[in-house]
Order: C-alpha cells, then structure tokens, then sequence
C-alpha cells in the first residue's frame, strides 16, 4: 500500500462519521480513489492568480475510470478539482445539509475546524497541515477554513454528497461562531 493512501486510510478513521443519513467515508473514498489518479485531473487543471480555480467533475465520465464499487456513491455525489495557489483560500463555511470529503492530491493545505463550543462559551478550534494523500471528511454543518498558507501550488478533489445546495459563511467574534452569509448553488456559484 502507498504511503499516502495508508494516511489518508489513517486520516478516515480518526474522523468518523458524524451524520447517519449521509455517507462520509464513502465520499472519503471516492476522493482518495481520484486524488491517486492524476491522469484523470492533471491535463485539467488551471491556476489562477485572481481566486482559487474549480471544475466539477462529469461523473459519468469519472466512472468509466473508477472502481465499480464506488459507482453507487459517484451517482449521487457531486466531485470537484480546487487549485490553491499560495495565500489563496476560503472563508469559514459549512456546507449546508451536504456531508463530503476533500484529499489533497498536490502540494500542502491548512484547515481550520470550528466547532460551536457549550453555549455562552467559546468555540473549540483546530488547525492541522494536510499534505498530498491526506484526506478529510466530515458531516452535515461541518465548519472550516481551508488555505493554501505554504509557498507551493495546491490541488485538491471535494466530494460532496447529497450535491451542495448551499454553503454558509462565518466569523468569530464575542458571540462565538457568527454567520454572514449564505452562498447558493446556481447563483452565487
Ligand atoms: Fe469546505
């Protein structure tokens, strides 16, 4: 077994699934299975200086090259390439009511997780570098910041399953996590 797939197997289980409705591990797989594959992604990929740079997949597509056994989750997810330039990153968001999985597939991403601490108190908060073959995946209304923070180029493969509909976005601040704003799929991206 690969090195990086023995982490990002290792990575699963320290996170396990949060949302019985959704199947999480299935998405980490199903990233896993795409990040090891850069001939399905490399001749894809742009960066761009103005803002990360996205494709979504065309699963059928996708499952001409995958493992059958990932065919089932392929048909209700939604999967797409991110690149990251160096400083370039997202806001803290959720991801609505969709559960999913990112791996990083080239260079070096920092995530931030924020949970909601006792009310009243202050949210608990992580940070941890994930190198290429690590992998997350997480719940419904799972909150974090990723950014490229290191000097090198990013790729990364998200699964998100059901589809993204929508993602909130939050702040910190002396009420704890603060949202401000929602961005919905069809019009805001
Ligand atoms: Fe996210």
């Amino acid at each position: 077994m690969s090195t990086h797939l023995s982490t990002a197997l290792r990575d699963a289980h320290a996170h396990p699934a949060t949302h019985p409705a959704t199947r999480p591990s299935s998405a980490a797989a199903l990233a896993v299975a795409i990040g090891v594959r850069p001939d399905l992604w490399t001749d894809l990929l742009e960066f761009r200086e103005e803002s990360r740079w996205t494709h979504q997949f065309d699963t059928d597509v996708l499952a001409a090259s995958l493992d059958p056994s990932l065919h089932a989750e392929l048909a209700e997810a939604q999967v797409w390439l991110l690149t990251w330039l160096p400083g370039q990153g997202t806001p803290l968001h959720d991801h609505g009511s969709s559960a999913g999985a990112f791996a990083v597939a080239r260079g070096t991403l920092t995530e931030r997780v924020v949970a909601a601490g006792r009310p009243g108190g202050a949210p608990r908060q992580s940070t941890a570098d994930l190198e290429a073959g690590r992998v997350r995946y997480f719940g419904a209304h799972y909150v974090h910041q990723v950014v490229n923070t290191l000097h090198e180029p990013a790729v990364s493969v998200h699964v998100y399953a059901p589809r993204l509909t929508l993602m909130n976005t939050y702040r910190i601040d002396a009420h704890g996590l603060t949202r401000t704003g929602t961005e919905r799929a069809g019009v805001d991206w």
